[in-house]
Parts: C-alpha cells; sequence; structure tokens
C-alpha cells in the first residue's frame, strides 16, 4: 500500500472466449493491488462529457474501469502535478492513489466501475477543492 502513492494504468488479463466473446478478470491484492473493500459503478450520465467526482479521498486507493463508453480522467495532486487519462477498453483500469483531485468525464450513458480499498466513508472524502489545496 506504501507504494500505491502514483496513478498507474493497470492491465486485466482477458480471455477470449472462442466463438461467444471475451471475459476479463482481476483479482484482489494481484492486478487490484490491495485488498478490495468495496465496488460501486457509476451510469447513466446524462449528457456527453458528464462530470463526475470532482473531489479527493484523504486514504482510499480506488482503481476505475470504464465499462460502457470511453471514460477521460483528469488528476491533480496536492502539489498541482497534474494527470491526464483516456480510459476506452474494459480490459485496463486507473489506479488512482489517495489525495488526488480527480474528475471522471463520462460520455452520455457511459458507465464505469470502482474497486474501492476502504468501505465508504464521508470523513474519507475532500470535496472542497480550496481545501484539498490548503
Ligand atoms: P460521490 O462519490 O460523490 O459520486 P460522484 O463523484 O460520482 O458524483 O457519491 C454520490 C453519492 O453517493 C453521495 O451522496 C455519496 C453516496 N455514496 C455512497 O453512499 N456509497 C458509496 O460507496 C459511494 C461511492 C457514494
Amino acid at each position: 500500500m506504501e507504494l500505491l502513492t502514483l496513478p498507474l494504468i493497470i492491465s486485466f488479463k482477458k480471455i477470449e472466449v472462442a466463438g461467444k466473446g471475451s471475459l476479463i478478470v482481476g483479482e484482489s491484492e494481484k492486478e487490484i493491488p490491495f485488498p478490495v473493500k468495496r465496488v460501486y459503478w457509476v451510469e447513466g450520465a446524462l449528457n456527453d462529457l458528464e462530470v463526475r467526482g470532482n473531489h479527493a479521498h484523504k486514504t482510499s486507493v480506488q482503481v476505475v474501469v470504464a465499462m460502457k463508453g470511453a471514460v477521460r480522467i483528469e488528476l491533480e495532486s496536492k502539489e498541482g502535478e497534474t494527470f491526464s487519462f483516456h480510459l476506452k477498453n474494459s480490459d485496463e483500469g486507473l489506479l488512482i492513489p489517495p489525495m488526488y483531485w480527480r474528475k471522471l468525464f463520462l460520455e452520455k450513458n457511459g458507465s464505469c466501475l470502482c474497486f474501492a480499498s476502504k468501505e465508504y466513508s464521508e470523513e474519507d472524502y475532500i470535496r472542497e477543492y480550496s481545501v484539498f489545496k490548503q
């Protein structure tokens, strides 16, 4: 967990099932490099480039996977270092360490899946950008 300080693209194993499509798999503490405590999904974006997120987490590490439509993710550290990612395929995910301000831009009707290292707690959120940058 100590090493999870930089954003990172994760590759999941993709298995082609002959004549039927594919199956993608990731395991807790393997491809997803932390014990997964919670899975949630964001769906039904009402508009193209709908912005979700707009917050930071104090301690939770998360992996985001684009499930339907592409997702652009912009990250900013407290010190002002910025990163931009464009997730298009469900066999890749973005690891977001704690203390990055995140903006997720979903396509209309798009959805993404998120794996989190912590249970839901509002206490873990920083929802004010000015507070994050203090
Ligand atoms: P939020 O994390 O703000 O979602 P987004 O950034 O995608 O808009 O969460 C939206 C609402 O859902 C907020 O009231 C908190 C609640 N929520 C839970 O109750 N449990 C959860 O696991 C998550 C992620 C959110």
